[in-house]
């Protein structure tokens, strides 16, 4: 019988399955899905599951109009101590629970390619899950592997998704070179500064060439957060006001729209408890169209497909210079241009904490620029305009090199096999 490894990438946004064959030590093929769940409004009894995963889910989502429980970016409560279980159709999910779909749905695909009930992974994991606090992070690092574990998987080790891309990288050099690996996903933005070697690829011991590591919590769902909080947010009201008592008119509380905007809070966000606050608000702002379309998304669950379309506008602006954001759903009406310089200045504040980063992970462990011989960039948010310059101006004498943005992570944990001979 033949023998397996899988190399798992759970992403925030997408996660990735490369399935490796231990004996021609070659990648057989990569599966990858939206890191996506959806969770049917009626409980369907003649049904198996009452859930679907991936694309599906997607699909699911849209033609029950949007009721069920949408489940988008878990990986960012692994690290929340705050989030320890959410009750749907009676039944509880922890943190562990819901990854574990993810890596059930991955695993289940894999194993019908191969034919084998494959249980040995190598599992991605960013370099700090949240921020440097190392409780929150052995947090989810046990929340993760107990989900491996739910998932069916008894062969578990752990590598840093970074090195994972180097590792995919690697496979495409002739010969040794120092290279910077940025991998920047839809959480985080992860850094590696590692000597790459084709002649030691598969080799026990790698760990005196990993010269430094680090990563920082932000990644395109900040982004589109930002551009849900600038652009997004006044068509549901920000700048609503009412009158508080007779005379005394005030702007609704901006915090009501934190809500809407980061997918941590959307996950399980309960609109029925701030609901009698929000029908007063709408009272008293006199019926205020733009704030009914508060009451409009949270009513009926809109939240994904606005933040589709924003991600669309941010898309398009990574090859054109202006786009436009569009949403009609529901009477709610948006159109907006926007323009690459626009979206530049709503994204700054993210793209300065990265550069900063940066910045301080060169220094910290003394980086010698003028050793570098090689960058390499990978994950979605590679892609974005200001990410692409602040490489290209930090760097202009390095080449800049890519692999397939969404699949070299997983490749690259599926060569890290030399994990399993500790
Ligand atoms: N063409 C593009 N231009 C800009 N951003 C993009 C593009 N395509 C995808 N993205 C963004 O990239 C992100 C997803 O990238 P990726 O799949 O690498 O993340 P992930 O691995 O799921 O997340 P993480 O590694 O942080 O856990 C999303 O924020 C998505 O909106
Ligand atoms: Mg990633």
């Amino acid at each position: 019988m033949k023998r397996f490894l899988y190399g798992i990438d759970f992403g925030t946004t997408n996660s990735a399955l490369a399935i490796y064959d231990e004996d021609s030590k070659k990648i057989h093929s990569t599966i990858i899905i939206p890191s996506l769940i959806y969770f049917y409004h009626q409980l369907n009894t003649g049904k198996e599951k009452n859930y679907v995963v991936g694309e599906e889910a997607i699909n699911a989502y849209l033609n029950d109009g949007m009721q069920g429980r949408f489940i988008k970016s878990i990986k960012q409560i692994l690290s929340r101590s705050s989030f320890s279980e959410t009750r749907i159709h009676n039944k509880r999910y922890n943190a562990s629970d819901l990854v574990a779909i993810i890596l059930k749905e991955l695993k289940g695909r894999a194993d019908e390619i191969v034919g084998q009930d494959v249980q040995k992974a190598v599992i991605g994991r960013p370099v700090f899950f949240d921020d440097d606090n190392v409780q929150k992070d052995t947090l989810a690092q046990n929340r993760l592997n107990k989900a491996a574990e739910l998932a069916g998987f008894t062969e578990v080790r752990f590598q840093f998704e970074p090195i994972g891309a180097a590792f995919a990288y690697e496979q495409t050099l002739t010969k040794k070179e120092h290279v910077l690996v940025g991998d920047l996903g839809g959480g985080t933005t992860d850094f590696t500064y590692l000597i790459l070697d084709p002649a030691k690829v598969g080799s026990k011991d790698r760990k005196k060439d990993m010269m430094a590591t680090g990563g920082i919590y932000i990644g395109g769902d900040s982004f589109d957060a930002a551009f849900m909080w600038e652009r997004g947010t006044p068509y549901f009201g920000k700048h609503t006001t009412y009158e508080a008592t007779p005379g005394k008119v005030l702007t609704v509380p901006k915090s009501l729209f934190a809500n809407i905007c980061s997918w941590e809070q959307m996950n399980f966000f309960n609109g029925q408890r701030i609901r009698k606050d929000i029908d007063d608000y709408y009272y008293y702002s006199g019926k205020d169209r733009k704030f009914k379309n508060l009451i409009t998304l949270i009513e009926n669950n809109l939240g994904y497909s606005v933040f589709q379309a924003i991600e669309r506008t941010k898309i398009a602006l990574s090859s054109e210079q202006e786009t436009d954001f569009t949403y009609h759903q529901m009477e709610i009406d948006i159109d907006e241009q926007v323009s690459l310089t626009e979206y530049e200045q709503i994204i700054q504040k993210d793209v300065t904490r990265i550069t900063n980063y940066l910045e301080e992970f060169l220094q910290q462990n003394n980086i010698d620029v003028t050793k570098i011989d090689s960058l390499f960039l990978t994950g979605g948010t590679s892609m974005v305009a200001s990410i692409q310059s602040l490489f290209k101006n930090k760097f202009p004498h390095i080449t800049l090199n890519s692999g397939d943005n969404f699949k070299s992570v997983a490749k690259g944990l599926a060569y890290s096999g030399y994990l399993f001979e500790d």
